[in-house]
């Protein structure tokens, strides 16, 4: 028997690009699992709804008597659900206030109140800002450059005080550069590789900022699934990178994608975002001593299994 089996798991999001590849993984340990999303970008085709250890509630995070409906016989709670935009979050900073610090808040009051054994939450890697030094460790500087990345600041201190208060445990996920299928490539907020695989399987141009330079430390979906699971059912509290701490930069990775779509569309480069961070690096030995883990997917095998989806 698993630690999974038998454990009643609410994934908040969980219709979404992260959510529901963490679904299917805690579906295939044997967990019961219910869904709350108001499918705002989420979609039910993403979810195995057939599945009769799955449930999928249709409502909003924000919304309190939903929430408590939802927290009900739950026994751990993956919150990943929020407005995920940075760039929306300087445009219309209330509204993603209220999703990402008034959502958190009211899963926390629930998880305390439901007595849950573990919750878990996606924190990210914009909490950091721009690096003093490389990989970041969870230790470095917190100076974050958005409201998205404030919200998430925010929301590890409201966690760290429902453990302080009340004895709720958390770990927040702050997950770097999250790659895969099902991330929406039509989205203005998708991640620079759904936009690259999208634009390059149909011969056209990607657009660079810059020089190309720019690194990131790109980390395969499918493992962010099975880092969340272990985070689940793990007795560690506090905060995580989700990292491999690896990187490359945007012109290999360009490179490596015409070999793997074969094609022989050239970048376009444009003017630096000011927004822009050079250089991000998790460092990942606090994911690996804490949960064991190790990536699986290879950056070229999970671009493959990208481009295999897409097609
Ligand atoms: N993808 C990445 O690289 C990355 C990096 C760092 C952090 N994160 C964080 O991970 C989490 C999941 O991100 P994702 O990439 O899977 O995004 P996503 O947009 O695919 O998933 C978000 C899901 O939440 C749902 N949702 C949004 N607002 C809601 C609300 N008010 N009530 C109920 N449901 C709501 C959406 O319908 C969607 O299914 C987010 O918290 C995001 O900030 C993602």
């Amino acid at each position: 028997m698993t630690q999974t089996s038998g454990a009643r798991v609410l994934v908040t999001g969980g219709a979404g690009f992260i959510g529901s590849h963490t679904v299917e993984a805690l579906l295939a340990d044997g967990a019961q699992v219910r869904v709350l999303d108001n499918l705002s970008s989420g979609k039910e085709s993403n979810l195995p709804l057939g599945e009769t250890s799955l449930e999928l509630i249709e409502g909003d995070i924000t919304d309190r008597r939903v929430v408590e409906v939802a927290m009900r016989d739950v026994t751990h709670c993956l919150h990943l659900a929020a407005q995920v935009s940075v760039i929306r979050s300087v445009e219309d900073p209330v509204h993603s206030a209220s999703q990402n610090i008034l959502g958190p808040v009211t899963l926390l009051q629930a998880a305390k109140e439901q007595g849950l054994e573990k919750f878990v939450y996606a924190s990210s890697a914009a909490v950091y800002g721009d690096p003093e030094s490389l990989p970041l460790a969870e230790t470095a500087r917190l100076a974050p450059l958005s409201p998205y990345g404030l919200e998430k600041q925010v929301d590890e201190q409201y966690a760290a005080l429902f453990a302080s208060l009340h004895g709720v445990k958390s770990l927040g996920m702050r997950y770097f550069n999250v790659y895969g299928p099902r991330q929406d490539p039509a989205s203005p907020y998708a991640g620079v590789i759904s936009k690259f695989v999208d634009l390059l399987s149909k011969n056209e141009a990607p657009t660079v900022f810059g020089d190309g330079g720019q690194t990131r430390d790109f980390v395969y979906v499918k493992d962010v699934a099975r880092a969340n699971v272990a985070a689940l059912f793990s007795d560690h509290v506090g905060v995580c990178n989700v990292a491999t701490g690896a990187t490359i930069n945007l012109l290999e990775l360009l490179d490596t994608l015409r070999d793997v779509l074969d094609s022989d569309a050239q970048a376009k480069h444009v003017d630096g975002r000011s927004d822009d961070i050079r250089h991000s690096c998790g460092d990942a030995s606090r994911l690996k001593s804490w949960l064991g883990f190790e990536p699986e997917w290879t950056l070229a095998a999970g671009l493959q299994a990208l481009a295999a989806a897409s097609r």
